[in-house]
């Protein structure tokens, strides 16, 4: 497939950066993931909105504009034939002339890469039986409203999830669950309430979460924003997760242990619905 590396679309095998690119040396910079849904960008706009955001807070300058990334994206999309996958894409804060901590001086320019990847997440076998989640301390660092490529905690807390036969990792912190390592997590309570925490620095914005809540909220399902516990969810009727990459994706067992009947609720079944039909 074709890859995207600062103003040239070559074979992703030829798509390389500097060594000294400081989103290899640093992690110094931000990444985007959006949806591809019959070969049309879902809810992108959200995307871009989230990284204008991001690099502002890391005083990162785009190198280019968010209309000009995004016809990028698409022509990507189009020389890849991407009818159902995902376009990835990251900025860096470039490669200064060595390994300094502090920005560059003078003229180094941010990159900007990009790449595809097919992925048909409407027919994913997992929306139909769920997933199991398991949960590790949230150990990432104090802004995590920010979308940077310095993932080793996620890393980390995905690779314990697949070594345990489950599909996400739910981190907690002060004995509430924070988020998945890369999704938003919600509940359904007793009562019919969907429940996901409150946007702070604490979890990253979902553009999925925010879609979500506001589809609920149009159709008067009952939502609030608020913290949960792994107590709560495991008592609750259902729980689910989501992203750009999964949607809306059941949640069935957390540390081995049952939410509810073991299977996808309704509410989430519904709920991923409705987002699908929102994607399209
Ligand atoms: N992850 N929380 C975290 C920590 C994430 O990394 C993500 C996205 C989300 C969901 O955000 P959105 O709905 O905007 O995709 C929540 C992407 C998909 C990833 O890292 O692959």
């Amino acid at each position: 497939s074709i890859a995207y590396v600062n103003g040239s679309f070559v074979p992703l095998s030829d798509a390389k950066v500097s060594i000294l690119d400081r989103g290899f040396l640093f992690a110094d910079g931000i990444y985007e993931v959006s949806a591809v849904l019959d070969g049309k960008l879902v809810d992108n706009a959200s995307h871009l909105a989230r990284l204008e955001r991001s690099v502002g807070e890391i005083k990162l300058k785009l190198p280019e504009t968010v209309e000009r990334i995004t016809e990028l994206q698409k022509e990507l999309i189009a020389r890849n034939k991407v009818e159902n996958g995902l376009v990835y894409l990251q900025v860096t804060r470039g490669a200064d002339k060595g390994r300094d901590f502090a920005f560059p001086k003078g003229d180094v320019k941010s990159s900007l890469v990009m790449f595809t990847s097919e992925k048909d997440i409407i027919n994913a076998a997992s929306a139909k039986t769920g997933i199991n989640v398991i949960t590790v301390p949230d150990i990432r660092w104090e802004r995590r409203d920010i979308k940077s490529v310095a993932l080793l905690a996620q890393v980390l807390a995905k690779q314990a999830a697949a070594e345990a036969g489950a599909g996400e990792a739910w981190m907690l912190e002060d004995g509430y669950v924070t988020e998945g390592g890369s999704s938003s997590a919600f509940i359904l309570t007793k009562d019919d309430v969907i429940v996901t925490r409150k946007n702070s620095n604490a979890i990253l914005p979902g553009c999925t979460r925010k879609a979500v809540v506001a589809l609920a909220e149009e159709r008067q399902l009952r939502v609030e924003e608020r913290s949960f516990t792994v107590a709560e969810a495991l008592a609750a009727k259902e729980a689910f997760a989501t992203s750009a990459s999964l949607f809306v994706q059941p949640v069935v067992a957390i540390d081995g242990k049952k939410i509810g009947d073991g299977k996808p609720g309704p509410m989430a079944t519904r709920l991923r619905e409705i987002y699908v039909e929102f994607a399209k």
